[in-house]
């Protein structure tokens, strides 16, 4: 059972391919319990760029909005709940508690959340955790899986893609 798993993404198009990979690995556990994964990395890392490909790779036709202001966006992609969340501008974790997140975290559903540090105490741990680094010639991608869930994951992802 893999635990971390990293590949380089030499651009944008392998990022978004990253995304519609991650989708596919954990849409089908999402929908029967609730999956969190955090999303960090530095300002301009990608993190925003991989949930909005994600939600776009599941057939999603609308604006994918950063949800910077408003904290929080959901989706409902084929009968289940993708919740996507931006704490960087969240001072208090308390802030949270008025978004509902303590029921929402606890159905089924994908919670993505970016800054997840600026939630402790309000949100569960992760099952996995996206990290994106600048590196030269694009950006590195470190998962690692913290549950039996985010195992099943990483396993589904299947090989990295390496270079490209
Ligand atoms: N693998 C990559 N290599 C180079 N640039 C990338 C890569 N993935 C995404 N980008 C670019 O980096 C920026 C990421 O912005 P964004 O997704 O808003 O970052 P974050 O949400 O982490 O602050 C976008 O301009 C996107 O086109
Ligand atoms: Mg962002």
């Amino acid at each position: 059972m893999n635990a971390t798993w990293r590949t380089h993404l030499a651009n944008e198009a392998a990022t978004k391919r990253l995304a519609a990979g991650l989708a596919s690995a954990c849409m089908g556990l999402a929908s029967i319990r609730p999956l969190m994964i955090f999303l960090e990395g530095d300002l301009g890392a990608g993190k925003t760029t991989l949930v909005r490909a994600l939600v776009k790779s599941r057939g999603y036709r609308g604006r994918v909005k950063s949800p910077t202001y408003t904290l929080i966006e959901s989706y409902t992609l084929g009968g289940t709940q993708v919740h996507h969340l931006d704490l960087y501008r969240v001072a208090d974790a308390e802030e949270l508690a008025y978004l509902g997140i303590r029921e929402l975290v606890s159905e089924p559903g994908l919670c993505l959340v970016e800054w997840p540090q600026r939630g402790v105490g309000l949100l569960p741990a992760p099952d996995l955790r996206v990290l994106l680094t600048y590196v030269p010639g694009g950006r590195e991608a470190d998962v690692a899986a913290f549950t039996p869930a985010g195992c099943a994951v990483l396993d589904a992802l299947g090989q990295p893609t390496g270079p490209d």
